[in-house]
């Protein structure tokens, strides 16, 4: 049903075809291009005969991703968090490539799970400042670029962004100013000619799932918490395959898997019962519980809850 829905929805909201984006000898940027979503999609953009310059913070995992490709692609190891360190290194990808057509927010981290209470301050500010800023500080430097080359924007955000934090609000909040920020560009950039485009994602399959969902119990438990159809994994070539049609499209939104855009479209009225419904169910509570009692962080104590 919701395939149905998505597919209903690509049609009527697809570009005529003179406006489509062919990545055929364009340059693209993509963050966090070393692993995961972001080495899925560069390796299939670069199949698709663009140009890609791979920026991650580990440079041993995107320097082994060029070396798999050709003279098409450019390794440039760099933090997103850090301002100049990416104007540099998208003034990189303008010197070698001369052009950038199409950037990709992609990087991004989870925080420790831990309750806003019970957190590190210190990790609030790291999702921040890599899944916020980091967006920021890859997209600013290439606006002038992308509006020469009428080109357009990738920021990838998640489900994160109207799902339930608990236990986990800066990756949440993180994902939920990222949409905001790829929403107002989109408005921002067509009055310049040029696109900008959301991706949400469930769940895919890479190492940021294994380490938040399969290795930590607590994780394991809250990722339980998610009913059918919502807790399907999905591949980083599912994913890439997302953000590349959504490319190709120029579209102001990608989801995938499709089972979340009811969700998604519905989020307003959803949310409002299903949040009274959390604040008042025995298992979140206990989950609650056990993820503070498990936090010790000695810059931030707090009192143990008794039970
Ligand atoms: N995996 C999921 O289920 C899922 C779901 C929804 C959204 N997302 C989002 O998709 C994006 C990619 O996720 P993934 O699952 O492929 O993650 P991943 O952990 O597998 O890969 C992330 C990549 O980003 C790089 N990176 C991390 N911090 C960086 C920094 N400061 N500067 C530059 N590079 C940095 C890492 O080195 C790594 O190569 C993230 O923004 C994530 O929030 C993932």
């Amino acid at each position: 049903m919701s395939v149905v829905v998505v597919d209903l929805l690509r049609q009527l909201l697809s570009p005529p075809a003179e406006h489509r984006l062919d990545v055929r000898d364009r340059v693209v940027v993509i963050t966090g291009a070393g692993t995961g979503i972001g080495r899925a999609l560069a390796e299939k953009l670069y199949a698709s005969g663009a140009s890609v310059a791979l920026i991650d913070i580990d440079q041993a995992a995107a320097a082994a991703v060029g070396r798999s490709m050709g003279e098409r692609a450019l390794v440039v190891r760099a933090d997103v968090s850090d301002r100049i360190g990416m104007r540099e290194a998208i003034s990189r990808v303008r010197e070698r490539f001369g052009r950038i057509d199409v950037v990709v927010a992609n990087a991004g981290v989870v925080p420790e799970p831990a309750t806003i209470r019970t957190m590190n301050p210190g990790d609030f500010d790291r999702v921040i400042g890599i899944n916020v800023t980091g967006v920021f500080n890859t997209v600013h430097p290439a606006l002038e670029d992308i509006v020469a080359a009428k080109g357009h924007v990738v920021v990838v955000s998640s489900a994160a962004a109207f799902a339930p934090g608990m236990a986990g609000s800066p990756y949440m909040v993180s994902k939920a100013a990222v949409e905001q920020f790829g929403r107002a560009l989109r408005v921002e950039l067509a009055a310049v000619g040029a696109t900008a485009g959301v991706a949400y994602f469930g769940i895919v399959d890479t190492a940021m799932t294994h380490g938040t969902l399969d290795e930590d119990d607590l994780g394991a438990d809250l990722g339980a918490l998610l009913p059918w159809p919502l807790n399907l994994r999905i591949t980083v070539r599912d994913a890439a395959e997302s953000i590349a049609d959504g490319i190709a499209r120029r579209a102001a939104r990608t989801i995938a898997p499709p089972q979340w855009e009811p969700y998604a479209l519905f989020r307003g009225v959803i949310n409002v019962v299903l949040d009274s419904r959390l604040a008042r169910d025995p298992r979140v509570h206990d989950l609650i519980h056990r993820v503070e009692q498990r936090v010790i962080d000695v810059d931030h104590p707090v009192t143990p809850i008794p039970r």
